[in-house]
């Protein structure tokens, strides 16, 4: 059981600050593309038409890259992390050949970008293991195998892994994988951008783009318009389309931690085993004599489960059975991760516009697919070729996925009805002081939590979206949306799309 006293959600990377002289906007501007929202998706785009002279700018409500791209574990792997054979099931070969190979361009990319930019940022090329969870046979081992063989991708089996109880597991090695500090690497990017033109506003929330009929896109926010030839809707998940991509996709929330170890005590690589969710492990360099080890796992749909400290505890058990070299913890965090119902983003033009194209569905691979889809969209933009295209197409259909897509698209259906049912507290006088919980007023459901000082906050319990039902996340203090990954603060301020807009307050009378 762990002595970890610190209840914070903190990564490993976000003692970084990517941009903090990024600057609100504070009057209308015109650029060539407007980038709106600046995780890896959006700094990547940025840096890929910046370096072909357009004039861009990087629009982010938060902090620059302080989003899910703070929140990642920084593999960068080109294969698909559903299982390659799982893919070619719903998508078949030549389109899991392509995924393969724009997923393996983007690590290139980004290998490429920190030699010429001179980002310092950790970069390495590393061997990745997939390794036959203990207690399970070997079968996907052997499926990935030969679906490995059938992409052309570079594998090799092996028996044993230098983990306790491991030596006698079937492993796939995938050479040529790789890792980074993700947050060095952005400031690094921003800097590039910066000088060629490129301007970042952090602190400013995109309240809408719209496509004029002369082909400009128009972007609202507080502090002013900005007109643009082009915009490029990178935040995550979509603030420009209620529907159409998101009964595609669905949120997972996924949790991570790292422990202290010694240098050397595990060979620096990227492991990851047959369980769904599986289990990974990978090493970020620390000082002299200590490196952090990073274990992650225990997903489970948004919303669905407000139970970090097991998900914690069993990640901990997990790591110490299989690396007992592992040291105090140092960090413990969470994000969200949009997984689609066929494996691979949503990157191009924005269904039904000219001058708008979107990237989301990261599906666990979001530091590959925004330098990939960065690729793909600047092409689009440029009018260049891209032999990937298909492969992302937002409009796209996978008849193959339809399981996928009835077992998603339950959530909501199930949510609607959570309306009718009581709240999880009688009155808001129940509520104890750092706590928040769903509380029936009349026809509606409030979203209430009492801070540390016992103020209270009530807000309606519906998403901005488009209305579903919000349950409380303890660990991470926010409102989380089961439909579609929105999550807001407390107070009700909007912190990760599609929501735009915040939580509307409700007025509470004494007997409340
Ligand atoms: C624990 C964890 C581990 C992970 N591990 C890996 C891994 O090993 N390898 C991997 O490839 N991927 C991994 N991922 C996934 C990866 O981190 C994400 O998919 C990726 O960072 C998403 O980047 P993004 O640019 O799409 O989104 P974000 O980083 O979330 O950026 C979107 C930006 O849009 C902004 N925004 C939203 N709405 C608005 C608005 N209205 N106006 C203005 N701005 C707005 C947000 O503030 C945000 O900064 C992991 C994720 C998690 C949570
Ligand atoms: S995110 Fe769509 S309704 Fe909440």
């Amino acid at each position: 059981m762990s002595h970890f006293a610190d209840r914070r959600s903190r990564s490993l990377w976000m003692e970084v600050d990517a941009a903090p002289h990024a600057a609100p906007l504070r009057s209308n501007a015109e650029c060539d593309v407007v980038i709106i929202g600046a995780g890896i998706a959006g700094i990547s785009t940025a840096y890929e038409l910046a370096v072909e002279g357009s004039r861009v700018m990087i629009i982010d409500r938060g902090k620059i890259a302080g989003n899910m791209t703070a929140r990642t574990t920084a593999h960068l792997a080109p294969q698909c992390d559903d299982l390659t054979s799982a893919m070619i099931g719903l998508r078949g070969e030549d389109i899991s050949r392509r995924f393969y190979e724009s997923q393996a361009a983007a690590v290139d990319r980004i290998e490429e970008i920190q030699n010429r930019e001179s980002i310092n940022c950790d970069f390495r090329r590393l061997d990745g293991y997939l390794f036959q969870a203990l207690n399970t046979d070997s079968k996907i081992i052997e499926d990935e195998l030969d679906a490995a063989r059938k992409i052309g991708a570079p594998v090799h089996r092996l028996v044993g892994l230098p983990f306790a109880h491991c030596e006698q597991q079937h492993v796939l090695r995938y050479p040529r994988q790789g890792t980074f500090h993700p947050l060095k690497y952005l400031k690094g990017l921003v800097a590039a951008i910066e000088a060629r033109g490129g301007r970042f506003h952090a602190g400013t929330a995109v309240e809408s783009v719209e496509e004029r009929d002369d082909g400009k896109v128009v972007v609202t926010t507080a502090g002013g318009k900005i007109t643009a030839g082009a915009a490029v809707v990178t935040t995550n998940s979509p603030i420009v389309d209620r529907f159409a991509l998101h009964t595609k996709m669905a949120p997972y929330r996924t949790y991570a931690m790292a422990f202290s170890i010694q240098k050397g005590a595990i060979p620096d690589a990227l492991y990851w085993d047959t369980l769904d969710p599986y289990h990974y492990v990978r090493l970020r360099p620390g000082d002299d004599r200590t490196d952090y080890v990073i274990v992650g796992g225990s997903d489970h749909k948004s919303g669905e489960a407000d139970d970090a400290e097991v998900r914690f505890e069993a990640l901990e058990a997990w790591t110490r059975n299989l690396i007992p070299a592992a040291q105090e913890v140092t960090h413990r965090w969470s994000g969200q991760v949009l997984e689609t119902i066929d494996y691979a983003g949503f990157i191009g033009k924005n269904p039904g516009n000219n001058s708008i194209y979107v990237h989301t569905g990261d599906s666990g691979q979001g530091m590959t697919h925004g330098v990939a889809g960065a690729m793909i969209n600047a092409a689009l933009i440029l009018g260049r070729e891209c032999k990937w295209t298909d492969v992302y197409e937002p409009s796209r259909k996978t008849p193959a996925g339809i399981g996928n897509f009835l077992k998603e698209n339950l959530t909501p259906v199930k949510n609607f009805a959570e309306y009718l049912a009581p709240g999880e507290l009688c009155a808001v006088s129940d509520l104890k002081a750092g706590h928040g919980a769903i509380i029936r007023h009349g026809p509606s459901k409030i979203a209430a939590y009492r801070d540390e000082a016992g103020k209270l906050y009530a807000r309606s319990a519906a998403c901005t979206h488009v209305g579903c039902h919000l349950h409380w996340n303890s660990f991470e203090t926010c409102w989380d949306c089961p439909c579609h990954g929105s999550h807001f603060a407390f107070d009700g301020t909007p912190l990760n799309a599609p929501a735009v807009g915040p939580l509307a307050e409700i007025e509470l009378n004494n007997q409340s």
